[in-house]
């Protein structure tokens, strides 16, 4: 057995970014211990003065730095009072039994040379499993003495945080639960877990082994590779008609003896009566899920006739918001893995709403815990800022929508239009692609820019606040999204001849609205960037001179599927001129499994 690297995505959450920050922690001299950690120990100040009290000292500002200390602590009294020496699981439970918070860890220890423990509680772990002779083993249930007959089934274990990780090397992976401890021995893994919930601290608990069906995961190592592109985030926003295609794939069918266009989401069937009889659908989610499910809800409002709220994750929890039985809530993630969503959910859940997942990981801890759900499909996001699976996410809530009022005979020829706009959008997609050139040109304009203001609203006002939040990310430009039924309230007073704008007003309900809120910026001097669909350019510069953007035309709810491209395309281009990183921005993380 050979150990890896460890994956672990890292947080340093209290410090700064510096060698003493780093991971892996120490517990003093000497290294008895090393900790990686993925998390936030929220009682770290209570275990450190507890750690000092006895002689401990610190040397970094992190929270992880008393888990290796703890390790030792637990370890040093252990060996005082009994005869032989302590296993090196049974001080992880101990020391886990201290830990409040959120984490993911690795533990190495001199003393237990060829030995190494991971476990795990709220934050995700996965061990994936290469057998190194391949095809020996049929067995895809792992115990303890299956598992531990290691010499005839060299392995390779892999220990990451994130699926993306460990395709490349392995798609056998063990999810890890909470309170599991992932033994790896001299060639060989158990997983353990302590059996004594209630006697917690009262010295060790029975520890058993665990049984676990290994899951293979579906994705391709030619997903996570660049291909022909200079940056993830560039393949992916071009890869959009071939996403978008894939979750489609299957759920779009001619059915019922008309024959009629109707949508079929496998993962949803048994439980659609149940959310048509909601009071009410609650979106959740955070960053740029929250803003696909807030393109999704006028759609949904509309063909399901039920009322839509949306939660930011984070705010309903500390809110701590109302959430009753009656309650569909609906939780929307790219990563399946964010901190804050998770805690929503188990929120939801504890409350007695129907929880149903929009994931594109699948086995995901978003997507276990949900009752029901339905997985995007979009392959693999690597970039940090999200693209693809924006517009999946915004595809598969339509359908989801069209899914739940999909027996009102009423709203049938809508329903059947946007289905046939559905299956016209990827190529719509690949046709505003082609404005990449134009979309660099203007990001060449706006290059020293401080600030860019995005104007949307109905439809667009979610593709106002994405696109906003697309530059700011990571081209590292202040930008806001801007519902322009707001413009009066505030927003107005920054109108001067310097400052760009964006409006979006593409053909909808709103666009006469839109027209309005242009002639009033014109009116002001606004320097305007107006994206309109095809045709208009001429009637939107009519007040007076802007930059305009044309974009195809499609269904009011797929319009922000369309829109938000060009607006993707300019804040890569941006982000390039201004020499940033695009697919790692400072300071952000792909998966935020920390709160
Ligand atoms: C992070 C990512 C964003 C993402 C957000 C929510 O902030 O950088 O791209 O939108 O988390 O993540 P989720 O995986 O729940 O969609």
């Amino acid at each position: 057995m050979k150990f890896s690297t460890f994956m672990l995505e890292l947080h340093i959450l209290h410090g700064e970014p510096a060698p003493r920050n780093s991971h892996p922690q120490s517990s003093g001299p000497g290294d008895d211990f090393l900790v990686v950690h993925n998390g936030v120990i929220t009682n770290y100040e209570v275990l450190k003065e507890t750690l000092v009290r006895h002689g401990f000292t610190f040397d970094s500002d992190t929270d992880t730095e008393v888990i290796p200390k703890l390790a030792k602590f637990v370890f040093d009294k252990a060996n005082e009072e009994g005869e032989q020496t302590v296993q090196f699981c049974e001080v992880v439970f101990q020391v886990m039994r201290h830990l409040e918070g959120a984490y993911a860890l690795i533990f190495k220890s001199w003393h237990y040379p060829n030995e190494l423990i991971a476990c795990k509680l709220g934050s995700p772990l996965l061990l994936g499993v290469k057998e190194l002779d391949q095809g020996k083993s049929n067995s895809h249930v792992f115990q303890d003495a299956h598992f531990l007959s290691k010499n005839d089934h060299p392995k390779e274990f892999f220990l990451s945080s994130d699926p993306h990780a460990l395709v490349e090397h392995t798609k056998k992976v063990l999810v890890i639960e909470d309170g599991e401890v992932v033994h790896l021995k001299d060639g060989g893994v158990t997983i353990l877990k302590s059996e004594n919930e209630r006697g917690r601290r009262n010295g060790i608990s029975r520890i058993a082994s665990v049984e676990r069906a290994l899951s293979v995961l579906e994705m391709e190592v030619e997903q996570i590779n660049k291909g022909k592109y200079d940056h993830y985030m560039q393949k992916e926003i071009h890869e959009q008609p071939k996403s978008l295609t894939t979750t489609m794939r299957g759920r779009l069918i001619r059915g019922g003896s008309r024959k009629t266009k109707t949508v079929l989401l496998g993962g949803l069937k048994d439980h659609l009566k149940t959310i048509r009889r909601s009071r009410r659908i609650v979106f959740i989610g955070c960053g740029t899920s929250y803003n696909a499910a807030l393109a999704s809800r006028p759609i949904l409002e509309e063909l399901s006739g039920i009322p839509v709220s949306m939660e930011i994750a984070s705010d309903l929890w500390d809110r701590q918001g109302p959430i009753y039985r009656e309650d569909t809530a609906v939780f929307v993630s790219q990563s399946g893995e964010t901190a804050d969503t998770l805690l929503a959910l188990d929120y939801a859940r504890e409350n007695g709403a129907l929880c149903v997942g929009i994931t594109n990981t699948v086995g995901s801890s978003i997507a276990r815990k949900t009752h029901c759900g339905v997985h995007i499909n979009a392959g693999a996001e690597i970039g940090v800022a999200s693209t693809k699976a924006y517009t999946s996410q915004i595809v598969v809530m339509v359908m989801l929508a069209l899914a739940i009022g999909s027996d009102t005979i009423s709203s049938q020829k809508r329903r059947e239009a946007i289905i046939d706009g559905l299956l016209d959008l990827p190529y719509k997609v690949k046709e505003v692609l082609k404005l990449d050139e134009e979309m660099k040109d203007l990001a060449q304009l706006l290059i020293d820019e401080q600030s860019l203001l995005v104007f949307g609203r109905g439809y667009n006002y979610a593709t106002a606040l994405e696109g906003a939040l697309k530059v700011k990310e990571v081209a590292l430009m202040h930008s806001e999204g801007i519902l322009a039924g707001e413009m009066k309230h505030g927003p107005l007073a920054l109108v001067d001849e310097n400052l760009p704008i964006a409006v979006i007003a593409t053909r909808d309900a709103c666009f006469s609205k839109q027209q309005s809120v242009i002639q009033q910026l014109h009116a002001r001097k606004g320097r305007l960037i107006v994206m309109c669909s095809k045709g208009d350019a001429a009637s939107v510069s009519s007040s007076g001179s802007c930059r305009a953007i044309e974009v195809p035309h499609v269904e009011d709810c797929l319009q922000p599927v369309v829109n938000i491209v060009p607006l993707q395309l300019l804040a890569y281009h941006l982000t390039v001129l201004r020499g940033h990183n695009v697919d790692q921005p400072r300071n952000l993380a792909k998966s935020v499994t920390t709160q």
